[in-house]
């Protein structure tokens, strides 16, 4: 029997692409550039399987399934029946037009959660004690020595971390800050954990997100990115946060208003955020690279290389269900 044929749309761990290789008619993106939506859309017409990750838009015109004003494309120009995606988010994935097009989609939940939220940890003791702008300030030779009260910044130990969202990321976060800062964990989530669950992290559900941002000295984003939660953090909500609190976010850019996020910065409504994930990848609202109290990274939650690799053999897995017939185990559509 042939192998399936499988596009993958950005480089992968080595470890990875040669296991992919010896089940797949493989082909790769060799030069890790981004695949425009054309490039994309040739790639579902060509292969039975298309491997994406979280930054490729599979809009419906990607997969064809007819947006305002485009025709849908025949049965014929269309090959995929699985798209795998990299990445546990899959709000870069029209899950309605890949429904229409008979198209499984699979994610990857589970094995970037402890490295997520080591990089929300570090995020929000990196702003808390001024990391990044005690590092700029050394490199840059401004540095003249010890002095008492030199760059003082806030203390995280027993201090409230208020999540917004509770789900794996959020557990694994509000684990560490509990048992390893002896913080006090406030959480809203619309499906909570178990009463046994949250109490053994420490936790304290509330029953609005404005009652975790009135509380919390340090407030962490773990939501799904898409339309139901695009800027959840908006200018009224920035206003509800305690005077002198810091945001967190690994989840998803689109969960803030940037711009709004700007202007409770510049004004002095928050006193600073730890940024993985921005509105507009890969770049970051400008005023937001001048300001010394926020640190910003590019989207390196899962960037780690166990994670990666593990994420790239939770594609494998799905497919090789898929292709045997079989219901993946992370299949999202
Ligand atoms: C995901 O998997 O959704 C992450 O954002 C990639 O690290």
């Amino acid at each position: 029997m042939s192998k399936p044929k499988v596009i993958v749309t950005r480089r992968w761990p080595d470890e990875v692409e040669t296991r992919l290789a010896e089940v797949f008619d493989l082909q790769l993106n060799e030069s890790d550039r981004p695949m425009s939506q054309d490039r994309l859309r040739a790639a579902f017409a060509q292969a039975d399987a298309v491997f994406p990750t979280v930054s490729d838009r599979i809009d419906a015109d990607v997969l064809g399934a007819g947006v305002q004003g485009t025709e849908p494309r025949g049965a014929e120009a269309f090959r995929a029946k699985l798209c795998g995606n990299f990445g546990v988010g899959f709000n870069n994935i029209d899950v309605v037009a890949a429904k229409a097009r008979g198209l499984t989609v699979t994610n990857t939940p589970g094995v970037l959660t402890d490295a997520t939220a080591e990089l929300a940890m570090t995020l929000l003791l990196a702003v808390a004690r001024r990391v990044g702008e005690g590092e700029r300030h050394l490199r840059n030779r401004q540095w003249t020595g010890w002095r008492p009260t030199h760059m003082m910044g806030t203390q995280v130990t027993g201090k409230t971390l208020g999540l917004i969202g509770m789900g794996r990321i959020g557990r694994a976060l509000a684990a560490r800050a509990h048992l390893g800062f002896n913080m006090d964990v406030l959480f809203h989530d619309p499906t909570p954990p178990s009463t046994a669950v949250a109490k053994a992290l420490g936790a304290t559900a509330c029953g609005s997100i404005e009652a975790v941002l009135e509380r919390s000295d340090f407030v962490s984003l773990h939501t799904p990115g898409g339309a139901h939660t695009k800027h959840l953090m908006n200018a009224e909500r920035f206003a509800c946060m305690k005077p002198g609190a810091f945001l967190i976010n690994t989840s998803r850019g689109d969960v803030i208003d940037e711009a709004a996020l700007v202007q409770a910065l510049r004004s002095g409504v928050i006193a600073g955020a730890g940024l993985d994930v921005f509105e507009a990848e890969p770049q970051a609202t400008p005023a937001l690279l001048e300001m010394e109290n926020v640190v910003l990274l590019p989207h390196l939650g899962s960037a780690t290389l166990e994670t990666r690799v593990a994420m790239g053999m939770t594609v494998l897995k799905n497919a090789l269900a898929f292709f045997a017939g079989e219901t993946p185990p992370n299949r999202v559509a």
